[in-house]
Protein backbone atom coordinates (compact mmCIF):
# COMPACT_ATOMS: atom_id res chain seq x y z
CA UNK A 1 0.00 0.00 0.00
CA UNK A 2 1.11 3.46 -1.01
CA UNK A 3 1.34 6.31 1.44
CA UNK A 4 -1.23 8.01 0.16
CA UNK A 5 -3.96 5.37 0.17
CA UNK A 6 -2.35 4.55 3.97
CA UNK A 7 -3.74 8.00 5.00
CA UNK A 8 -6.78 7.68 3.07
CA UNK A 9 -7.54 4.63 4.37
CA UNK A 10 -6.79 6.16 8.30
CA UNK A 11 -8.85 9.05 7.18
CA UNK A 12 -11.80 6.94 6.82
CA UNK A 13 -11.30 5.14 9.54
CA UNK A 14 -11.20 8.43 11.97
CA UNK A 15 -14.28 9.84 10.13
CA UNK A 16 -16.13 6.90 10.94
CA UNK A 17 -15.00 6.65 14.50
CA UNK A 18 -15.95 9.92 14.85
CA UNK A 19 -19.88 9.48 13.42
CA UNK A 20 -20.11 6.15 15.56
CA UNK A 21 -19.27 8.53 18.98
CA UNK A 22 -21.51 10.91 17.75
CA UNK A 23 -23.97 8.65 17.14
CA UNK A 24 -24.05 6.44 20.53
CA UNK A 25 -23.62 9.75 22.68
CA UNK A 26 -27.05 11.03 20.75
CA UNK A 27 -25.39 14.63 19.48
CA UNK A 28 -25.95 14.21 16.08
CA UNK A 29 -26.34 17.32 13.60
CA UNK A 30 -29.42 17.26 11.12
CA UNK A 31 -28.82 18.31 7.78
CA UNK A 32 -32.26 19.18 6.74
CA UNK A 33 -34.88 20.95 9.17
CA UNK A 34 -37.00 18.21 11.42
CA UNK A 35 -40.45 17.89 9.67
CA UNK A 36 -42.00 18.52 13.12
CA UNK A 37 -40.45 22.04 12.78
CA UNK A 38 -43.27 24.91 13.47
CA UNK A 39 -45.81 22.14 14.64
CA UNK A 40 -47.55 22.54 17.68
CA UNK A 41 -47.02 20.01 20.56
CA UNK A 42 -50.16 18.27 20.66
CA UNK A 43 -51.78 18.42 24.60
CA UNK A 44 -51.07 14.54 25.18
CA UNK A 45 -52.00 12.98 28.52
CA UNK A 46 -49.26 11.39 30.38
CA UNK A 47 -50.04 7.58 29.06
CA UNK A 48 -50.04 9.05 25.34
CA UNK A 49 -47.05 11.17 26.05
CA UNK A 50 -44.93 8.36 27.35
CA UNK A 51 -45.91 5.59 24.45
CA UNK A 52 -45.10 8.37 22.08
CA UNK A 53 -41.71 8.69 23.51
CA UNK A 54 -40.78 5.18 23.64
CA UNK A 55 -41.83 4.21 20.13
CA UNK A 56 -39.93 7.42 19.21
CA UNK A 57 -37.28 5.42 21.58
CA UNK A 58 -37.32 2.46 19.49
CA UNK A 59 -37.08 4.30 15.97
CA UNK A 60 -33.91 6.13 17.27
CA UNK A 61 -32.55 2.62 18.34
CA UNK A 62 -32.95 1.63 14.26
CA UNK A 63 -31.74 4.90 13.40
CA UNK A 64 -28.68 4.18 15.50
CA UNK A 65 -28.40 0.40 13.97
CA UNK A 66 -28.71 2.59 10.41
CA UNK A 67 -25.48 4.12 11.18
CA UNK A 68 -23.74 1.51 11.86
CA UNK A 69 -25.45 -0.56 8.91
CA UNK A 70 -24.28 2.32 6.60
CA UNK A 71 -20.56 2.50 8.15
CA UNK A 72 -20.20 -1.47 7.79
CA UNK A 73 -20.73 -0.85 4.23
CA UNK A 74 -19.02 1.68 3.93
CA UNK A 75 -16.12 0.34 5.48
CA UNK A 76 -16.15 -2.46 3.22
CA UNK A 77 -17.55 -1.57 -0.20
CA UNK A 78 -15.53 -2.54 -2.67
CA UNK A 79 -17.09 -0.47 -5.61
CA UNK A 80 -16.63 3.39 -5.28
CA UNK A 81 -19.55 3.82 -7.01
CA UNK A 82 -21.73 1.59 -4.73
CA UNK A 83 -20.08 3.31 -1.41
CA UNK A 84 -20.83 7.16 -3.20
CA UNK A 85 -24.53 6.12 -3.72
CA UNK A 86 -25.18 4.92 -0.24
CA UNK A 87 -23.26 8.03 1.26
CA UNK A 88 -26.80 10.34 0.48
CA UNK A 89 -28.72 7.54 2.38
CA UNK A 90 -26.42 7.46 4.30
CA UNK A 91 -26.74 11.28 5.45
CA UNK A 92 -30.83 10.90 5.53
CA UNK A 93 -30.28 8.21 8.36
CA UNK A 94 -28.12 10.75 10.06
CA UNK A 95 -31.47 13.09 9.48
CA UNK A 96 -33.22 10.41 11.03
CA UNK A 97 -31.39 9.88 13.88
CA UNK A 98 -31.22 13.53 15.00
CA UNK A 99 -35.07 14.03 14.24
CA UNK A 100 -35.98 10.97 16.08
CA UNK A 101 -33.63 12.33 18.88
CA UNK A 102 -35.55 15.62 19.15
CA UNK A 103 -38.82 13.50 19.28
CA UNK A 104 -37.90 11.67 22.11
CA UNK A 105 -37.03 15.07 24.29
CA UNK A 106 -39.64 16.61 23.34
CA UNK A 107 -42.08 14.33 24.71
CA UNK A 108 -39.78 14.23 27.77
CA UNK A 109 -37.98 10.44 27.17
CA UNK A 110 -34.50 9.64 27.07
CA UNK A 111 -32.89 6.99 24.48
CA UNK A 112 -32.13 3.33 25.03
CA UNK A 113 -29.18 2.91 27.58
CA UNK A 114 -28.34 -0.12 25.10
CA UNK A 115 -27.15 2.37 22.10
CA UNK A 116 -23.64 1.40 22.50
CA UNK A 117 -24.78 -2.26 22.40
CA UNK A 118 -27.05 -1.79 19.40
CA UNK A 119 -24.25 0.08 17.48
CA UNK A 120 -21.78 -2.46 17.83
CA UNK A 121 -24.01 -5.69 17.07
CA UNK A 122 -25.36 -3.66 14.29
CA UNK A 123 -21.78 -3.01 12.87
CA UNK A 124 -20.67 -6.83 13.40
CA UNK A 125 -23.41 -8.02 11.08
CA UNK A 126 -22.93 -4.89 8.59
CA UNK A 127 -19.16 -5.65 8.32
CA UNK A 128 -20.43 -9.26 7.87
CA UNK A 129 -22.53 -8.69 5.31
CA UNK A 130 -19.97 -6.50 3.32
CA UNK A 131 -17.31 -9.10 3.78
CA UNK A 132 -19.43 -11.36 1.45
CA UNK A 133 -19.59 -9.18 -1.43
CA UNK A 134 -21.30 -5.95 -2.33
CA UNK A 135 -24.26 -7.96 -4.22
CA UNK A 136 -25.24 -9.51 -0.77
CA UNK A 137 -24.47 -6.26 1.20
CA UNK A 138 -26.87 -4.40 -0.59
CA UNK A 139 -29.19 -7.48 -0.36
CA UNK A 140 -29.05 -6.76 3.33
CA UNK A 141 -29.49 -2.84 3.51
CA UNK A 142 -32.35 -3.56 1.04
CA UNK A 143 -34.26 -5.51 3.26
CA UNK A 144 -33.62 -4.12 6.33
CA UNK A 145 -35.16 -0.87 5.31
CA UNK A 146 -38.17 -2.89 3.34
CA UNK A 147 -38.73 -4.14 7.31
CA UNK A 148 -38.04 -0.28 8.97
CA UNK A 149 -40.62 0.83 6.16
CA UNK A 150 -43.34 -1.65 7.33
CA UNK A 151 -42.34 -0.93 11.40
CA UNK A 152 -42.77 2.77 10.71
CA UNK A 153 -45.96 2.11 9.13
CA UNK A 154 -46.96 0.61 12.28
CA UNK A 155 -45.96 3.33 14.13
CA UNK A 156 -48.54 5.51 12.31
CA UNK A 157 -51.36 3.08 13.07
CA UNK A 158 -50.06 3.10 16.91
CA UNK A 159 -49.47 6.84 17.67
CA UNK A 160 -51.93 9.07 18.65
CA UNK A 161 -53.99 10.89 15.86
CA UNK A 162 -53.09 14.22 17.98
CA UNK A 163 -49.49 13.61 17.85
CA UNK A 164 -49.21 15.78 14.39
CA UNK A 165 -44.96 16.90 15.22
CA UNK A 166 -44.31 12.73 16.08
CA UNK A 167 -46.44 11.73 12.73
CA UNK A 168 -44.72 13.90 10.65
CA UNK A 169 -41.19 12.81 11.68
CA UNK A 170 -42.43 9.02 11.25
CA UNK A 171 -44.08 9.75 7.51
CA UNK A 172 -40.93 11.66 6.32
CA UNK A 173 -38.64 8.77 7.96
CA UNK A 174 -41.04 5.95 6.06
CA UNK A 175 -40.50 7.71 2.70
CA UNK A 176 -36.88 8.26 3.11
CA UNK A 177 -36.47 4.41 4.14
CA UNK A 178 -38.47 3.63 0.67
CA UNK A 179 -35.96 5.78 -1.57
CA UNK A 180 -33.02 3.44 0.32
CA UNK A 181 -34.34 0.03 -0.56
CA UNK A 182 -34.79 1.36 -4.07
CA UNK A 183 -31.16 2.73 -4.35
CA UNK A 184 -29.57 -0.25 -2.78
CA UNK A 185 -31.93 -2.26 -5.35
CA UNK A 186 -31.15 -0.51 -8.04
CA UNK A 187 -27.34 -0.71 -7.52
CA UNK A 188 -27.59 -4.53 -8.01
CA UNK A 189 -28.95 -5.92 -4.62
CA UNK A 190 -29.40 -9.69 -4.78
CA UNK A 191 -32.44 -11.37 -3.01
CA UNK A 192 -32.13 -12.63 0.21
CA UNK A 193 -33.08 -15.90 1.23
CA UNK A 194 -36.58 -16.11 3.00
CA UNK A 195 -34.57 -17.79 6.19
CA UNK A 196 -32.19 -14.77 6.36
CA UNK A 197 -35.62 -12.60 6.04
CA UNK A 198 -37.14 -14.42 9.08
CA UNK A 199 -34.13 -14.51 11.07
CA UNK A 200 -33.94 -10.60 10.79
CA UNK A 201 -37.83 -10.53 11.49
CA UNK A 202 -37.02 -12.03 14.55
CA UNK A 203 -34.37 -10.06 15.54
CA UNK A 204 -35.85 -7.16 14.79
CA UNK A 205 -39.04 -7.70 16.98
CA UNK A 206 -36.70 -8.29 19.59
CA UNK A 207 -34.76 -5.08 19.64
CA UNK A 208 -38.20 -3.37 19.18
CA UNK A 209 -39.83 -4.97 22.64
CA UNK A 210 -36.71 -4.03 24.42
CA UNK A 211 -35.92 -0.78 23.05
CA UNK A 212 -40.22 -0.14 23.79
CA UNK A 213 -38.64 -0.56 27.63
CA UNK A 214 -34.56 0.19 27.63
FE1 LIG B 1 -33.76 5.84 8.83
FE1 LIG C 1 -33.00 4.09 5.50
Amino acid sequence: MTFPAIAEVLDRALLEFDRALRTVAGVHQAERPSPAAGLSEADLDAAARAHSAALMRVNHVGEVCAQALYQGQALTARDAHTRASLERAAREEGDHLAWSMDRIRALGGRPSLLNPLWYAGSLALGVGAGLLGDRWNLAFLAETERQVEEHLTGHLERLSADDAPTRAVVEAMRDDEAQHRDTAVALGAAELPAAARRAMRVMARAMTTIAYRI
